[in-house]
Order: C-alpha cells, then sequence, then structure tokens
C-alpha cells in the first residue's frame, strides 16, 4: 500500500481555495472581509460557528493559502494550559518584529470544547490573547452559545455556518470518487449522505473506508458496512463484543461503541470475567489486566497525566480480551452477564452528589454566582461552619432555606447537633410565628366585636329611624283625614 492511499480523504480533499468551499457563500463573504480589513475592524477576533464537518476549518486553511498567510493551529486539548497560549501569542507576535516574515493567522479550533472545564485560566488567556495579539484570531465552535462562551461572543465578530445539504454532500463524495477513479452507484452516495447528516468529514470517511476496501462503492456495501449512526451498544452488546474479539483492534472498538465509560466498564469486567471465562490461568491473565488497568487509571487521577488513558484502555479492552490462551473456546461463550454490585452501591453515592448539587444551586442563587464557584469555593467553607459552629450552622441553614438532608450532607460527624439547633430555632421561630399569629387573631376578633357593635347600633338605628317614620307617616295619614 503506497504512501498516498493511505491518506485520510479528509486531508487529500481538504480545500486548498476559499472557492473548493462548498455552500457556505455567506460565510466565505464575511470571512474574507473581516480578514481583509484586519486590523480595522470592530472585532479583533471572528468566531466560526456551525454544525461539525461543515466547512469552518477548512475555510480557515483554505484562506490562509489562498492570501499567504501562516497560520498559527491550536486545537481545544492545548487550551487547558495558559502557559501554551501565551507561548502562540509569542509566535503570533513575532510577524510584526522579524524582517521579512509572514504575516500570520491564529486558528483556535473548537474553543467550545473549554466551556465545559471548570478552570477559567484557559479563556482569560484567550481573552488576553485578543486583546494584544498582532495577528487576526479566528475562533471555531460547533456550540458558542454555553453561557461560559459569553465572554468570547462579546468579543468576536460571530459568522454562522450552515449545515450541508444532503446535495451539497454528494456533490463532493461524487468529485472524489471521480478522481480516485471509483466506480459509485449514486443510491450508495446518496446513502451515505443521508447517514451523514451534513457531516461531510463523516461521510468522506465513510466513503474511504468502503472504497479503499472493496474497489468499488455500492448501495449493498454501504448498507453491510455503515450502521446505523449514534447506536451506542448496551452493556452487555459491550460485553459480548469485548470478549469475543480475536484481534487488539476490536476489543477496543468494543469499548469505543459502548455506552459505558471506562470506569464503567472496568466493574462490569470485574463483575463478569469470571461469568466468561472458566480456565485459572485465563482468569489469572485476564483479572491481571484489568488490575493494572485500575492501577493506571488511578494514577491519571492523582497525577492528571492523561496519558496513561490510552494503556489503561488496551489494557482492560485488548489485555482481557486475549487473556483466554488456554481455553479459547470460552470467548465465545453464552453468558447470562450479571449487573455489578458495585455500581448498585455507586447508586447511593449517587444521591450524595445530588444533594450537593441541590446545596449548589439554592446557595448560588441567594448569592448570585454559578454552581461550579460554589462547590469549589463556598461548600468547602460551609463544612468548616457546619463542622466546628453547630449553632451559626443552623441560623444559616434557616437563613438560606436548606434541608435537612443538605444539613445532614454539610456537617457530616456535626449533623446532629446542628439539626438539633435546626430544629430548636425553627421551633423558636413556629412559636413566635404561631404567637403573632394568635395576637393577630385576638386583635381581628377585638375588630369584629366593634364591627359587629356598629352593625347593631346602624340596624337599631335604623329601626327606630323606620319607627318614627311610621309613626310621623301614620300621624300625616290620620290628620289628612
Ligand atoms: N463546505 C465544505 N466544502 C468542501 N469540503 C468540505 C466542506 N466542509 C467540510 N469539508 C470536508 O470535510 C472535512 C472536514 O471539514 P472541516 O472544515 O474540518 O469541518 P469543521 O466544520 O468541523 O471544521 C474537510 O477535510 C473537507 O474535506
Ligand atoms: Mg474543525
Amino acid at each position: 500500500m503506497s504512501a498516498e492511499r493511505k491518506l485520510p480523504w479528509i486531508i487529500k480533499y481538504r480545500p486548498k481555495r476559499i472557492a473548493e468551499v462548498v455552500n457556505q457563500e455567506d460565510a466565505k463573504a464575511k470571512f474574507v472581509e473581516w480578514l481583509k480589513k484586519w486590523p480595522n475592524v470592530s472585532k479583533r477576533a471572528v468566531l466560526l460557528y456551525g454544525p461539525p464537518g461543515c466547512g469552518k476549518t477548512s475555510l480557515v486553511e483554505a484562506a490562509a493559502h489562498e492570501f499567504g498567510y501562516e497560520l498559527v493551529e491550536m486545537n481545544a486539548s492545548d487550551f487547558r494550559r495558559k502557559s501554551d497560549i501565551e507561548r502562540v501569542a509569542k509566535r503570533a507576535a513575532s510577524a510584526h518584529s522579524l524582517f521579512g516574515a509572514k504575516k500570520k493567522i491564529v486558528l483556535l479550533d473548537e474553543v467550545d470544547g473549554i466551556a465545559g472545564r471548570e478552570d477559567a485560566g484557559g479563556l482569560e488567556a484567550i481573552l488576553q490573547l485578543i486583546k494584544t495579539a498582532g495577528a487576526p484570531i479566528v475562533m471555531t465552535a460547533n456550540d458558542p452559545w454555553d453561557t461560559r462562551l459569553k465572554p468570547l461572543r462579546d468579543v468576536s465578530e460571530m459568522i454562522q455556518f450552515r449545515r450541508l445539504s444532503k446535495h451539497d454532500v454528494m456533490k463532493v463524495l461524487r468529485r472524489i470518487c471521480e478522481n480516485e477513479g471509483l466506480v459509485c452507484e449514486e443510491q450508495a452516495l446518496e446513502y451515505i449522505a443521508e447517514r451523514s447528516e451534513g457531516d461531510l468529514r463523516a461521510a468522506i470517511n465513510d466513503l474511504q473506508a468502503i472504497g479503499e476496501g472493496f474497489g468499488k462503492v455500492t448501495l449493498d456495501l454501504a448498507r453491510a458496512m455503515l450502521r446505523p449512526r449514534d447506536r451506542e451498544h448496551d452493556p452487555f452488546e459491550t460485553l459480548r463484543n469485548l470478549f469475543s474479539a480475536r484481534y487488539a483492534w476490536q476489543a477496543k472498538m468494543a469499548l469505543t461503541q459502548s455506552q459505558l465509560d471506562y470506569e464503567q466498564a472496568k466493574l462490569w469486567l470485574l463483575e463478569n470475567i469470571a461469568n466468561q471465562y472458566s480456565d485459572p490461568e485465563d482468569l489469572a491473565r485476564a483479572y491481571d489486566a484489568l488490575s493494572k488497568a485500575d492501577v493506571y487509571l488511578g494514577r491519571i487521577i492523582k497525577s492528571n497525566d492523561w496519558d496513561l488513558l490510552a494503556y489503561a484502555i488496551d489494557m482492560m479492552t485488548a489485555g482481557v480480551a486475549m487473556a483466554a490462551q488456554n481455553n479459547p473456546k470460552d470467548k465465545y461463550r453464552w453468558v447470562k452477564y450479571s449487573f455489578p454490585q458495585k455500581l448498585l452501591l455507586l447508586s447511593k453515592t449517587k444521591e450524595v452528589r445530588a444533594i450537593r448539587d441541590d446545596i449548589a444551586r439554592v446557595i448560588a442563587s441567594h448569592l448570585h454566582t454559578s454552581t461550579a464557584i460554589v462547590k469549589s469555593e463556598v461548600i468547602p467553607f460551609l463544612h468548616v461552619i457546619f463542622t466546628t459552629n453547630p449553632r451559626y450552622a443552623a441560623k444559616l441553614a434557616i437563613g438560606l432555606g436548606l434541608s435537612e438532608k443538605m444539613i445532614e450532607l454539610l456537617a457530616g460527624p456535626a449533623k446532629s447537633e446542628v439539626l438539633k439547633y435546626y430544629r430548636e430555632y425553627k421551633q423558636q421561630m413556629e412559636s413566635i410565628a404561631r404567637k403573632e399569629a394568635e395576637e393577630v387573631t385576638q386583635l381581628k376578633s377585638q375588630l369584629q366585636v366593634y364591627a359587629e357593635a356598629g352593625k347593631e347600633k346602624e340596624k337599631r338605628e335604623s329601626k327606630t329611624k323606620r319607627k318614627e317614620k311610621t309613626a310621623t307617616d301614620l300621624t300625616a295619614f290620620f290628620r289628612k283625614r
């Protein structure tokens, strides 16, 4: 296989010129205008947004190529540390200081990746970069509407990309087929395009998988090769695929396609290895692989070294799948898998997490801040108060409107004491309120008495008045006579 053939088609067929970016005319015009005017623009950055695989990154690359910019590119995974962004800022700034240096565009690809993170350091650094950089800053995002991205939206020209139509996708696929000399059935292209839901990256990858694998692209092949997208395997399917994998990549794929994350998968494996394998040495090998994965996962959490994740996943997938050496037939045995006991226990800690989230929400609304800040900054502080100063804690709890469950969580070992004061205060408050209510009722009944008396008087008065009137009427009557 030549190197040329191995090149992913999404790279090989990436637009080299702006004109090759299909069906994004509005976005292209807006972007080019902004770029040509820079730095005489109202917003120093642009944010290109739209669904995946519709040409956002491609447009930036094509424009850089066409207009002779050097592209200083960064991916979401690099935004984690402030120092990385500062390094990019320096590279971008060098455009002005170096004689003859190429002008530059800084591309921060998929900035929405930072929205989910707790630390705001990356975001701060990007804002700083936008403010000071001597080069245009271009950002891309699938979903730019997360509240945490608001500061970026505020300083950026927003340029929307459209979801590509089935027609657009087919047009590009057809062109690639021609270029590769592939025989393609129109219906196959339609099938691939439909399934891609406008994601050209996915469609091109599918086309390449079939085209390179079979030398032609037919509807039958497309149907057979491409399973419906977005259907994740349940835990039972995952285990079956993982144990029965003949190659390491198949075992890894089982986890990739699963609903289970690796922590959950670890527990399902722990529970079920002994159901699948029977030979003692096979069992030992499988458990050994799983425990290594567990050690790596633990280290990742402690050291934040995510490079270890690949080893952990290899161990728990391929390591477990390749363990059945003495009795390989066990791999294909039909087994009724059992639900991990540990997960049943965990559903209880889930409750704890839910209460913690509730506390954060209640307090955040009082303090007008985010739940993330409450969790990281306020709750630890409350923990201290609740464990050391139960009276004060009880008053706070009442003031904040916390429930008894929330108090228990915050007070931990001191919970009975805090709850005692809490109930006492609450009772006091209630008795005060009750007393006040009683006074009010008394006052009301007093008033009622006055009111009744007044009514009586009125009645009496009107009665006498009526009597008087009758009397005068009668006298008048008799007088006439
Ligand atoms: N509008 C488009 N015109 C031409 N090719 C496109 C278009 N959108 C996507 N592609 C193709 O799909 C691949 C992924 O596109 P990319 O620009 O990276 O998508 P994203 O919008 O997610 O940044 C590119 O390599 C390119 O070949
Ligand atoms: Mg992209």
